[in-house]
């Protein structure tokens, strides 16, 4: 396995694999990685000659400092899990310097409006520094094909939007969320939940579960009120937003069309943890 924390000594290297023409597989990640990750990484690994998985806790897309701050750190335990399915693959973990030259803020980016949904609307400025570290990253390590977890349904859409506006010549490819037995999708933000909240949270997926189920019968109205209602009575959690959305323009479902694909949106704090999960409808 190939480690480089510097982006010069990477492209060094990444040089000598451009020039062969072959496949390159690219898995960004901000590190302590899950089996969710770890899928990624196999799907590259099945799809691709080389493969590069990024290790960075970009700081221009969290919109709250203590987010950033007890974001969990573990590169030598990623390096290890890594390890445990790929020989060969090539770590990049650069540090913020590296990256930002000294200049840590995010460019603006137009994705056509997706950008103030949901995330957007609940995290202000976090898709521009999702395009910023994405874009630096994507130009950097110049892959074939990069692989990006469901889980950040409206983050794999931006992606998309931004290599398709700047014409990066790039595959994207989206992956099915991993969950926990619980039903609990796979996060890295799961690691800080006590084994309490982690029980408790698999009211997420139920809800999720539920939502599409009804979905079927019911209006988008109906099925987000029951939601709302129905996870105010956890006490522990608090519900940041429910949204049944168009799948491409994320835009809220007001009357059902049967030519339109629809996907449920949820966001919650549980223990001032935010944790956010999603289904699609149909
Ligand atoms: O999904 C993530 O882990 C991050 O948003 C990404 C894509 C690695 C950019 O920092």
């Amino acid at each position: 396995m190939q480690i480089f924390k510097e982006k010069a000594l990477l492209t060094a290297y990444l040089k000598t694999i451009w020039d062969k023409n072959c496949a390159i597989g690219f898995v960004p990640t901000m590190g302590a990685l899950h089996q969710g990750h770890l899928s990624l990484i196999k799907k590259s690994l099945a799809e691709n000659d080389y493969n590069v998985v990024s290790i960075f806790v970009n700081p221009t897309q969290f919109n709250n400092s203590q987010d950033l701050e007890k974001y969990p750190r573990t590169l030598e335990i990623d390096i290890e899990k890594i390890r445990t399915i790929c020989s060969d693959c090539i770590v990049f973990a650069p540090s913020v310097d590296d990256i930002y030259e000294g200049k840590t803020n995010s460019k603006s980016f137009n994705y056509d409006g997706i950008e103030h949904e949901m995330e957007g609307k609940h995290r202000p400025g976090h898709f521009d520094g999702v395009g910023t570290i994405v874009k630096k990253l994507f130009e950097i390590v110049k892959p074939t094909n990069a692989y990006f977890g469901e889980k950040d349904f409206q983050q794999l859409q931006i992606v998309k939007k931004l290599v398709a506006k700047n014409d990066l010549k790039v595959n994207i490819i989206g992956c099915p969320i991993f969950r926990e037995a619980n039903g609990l999708a796979m996060s890295s933000r799961n690691e800080r939940l006590s084994i309490k909240d982690r029980d408790e949270a698999s009211i997420i997926y139920n809800s999720l579960l539920t939502a599409k189920e009804k979905f079927g019968t019911k209006s988008a109205n109906e099925v987000s009120n029951w939601v709302k209602h129905s996870l105010e009575k956890n006490k522990n959690l608090t519900l940041e937003y429910f949204e049944i959305a168009d799948e491409t323009t994320l835009k809220t479902c007001i009357r059902k069309s049967k030519h339109k694909k629809y996907r449920a949106f949820i966001a919650v704090f549980i223990d001032n943890i935010r944790l956010i999960d999603n289904i699609s409808l149909n």
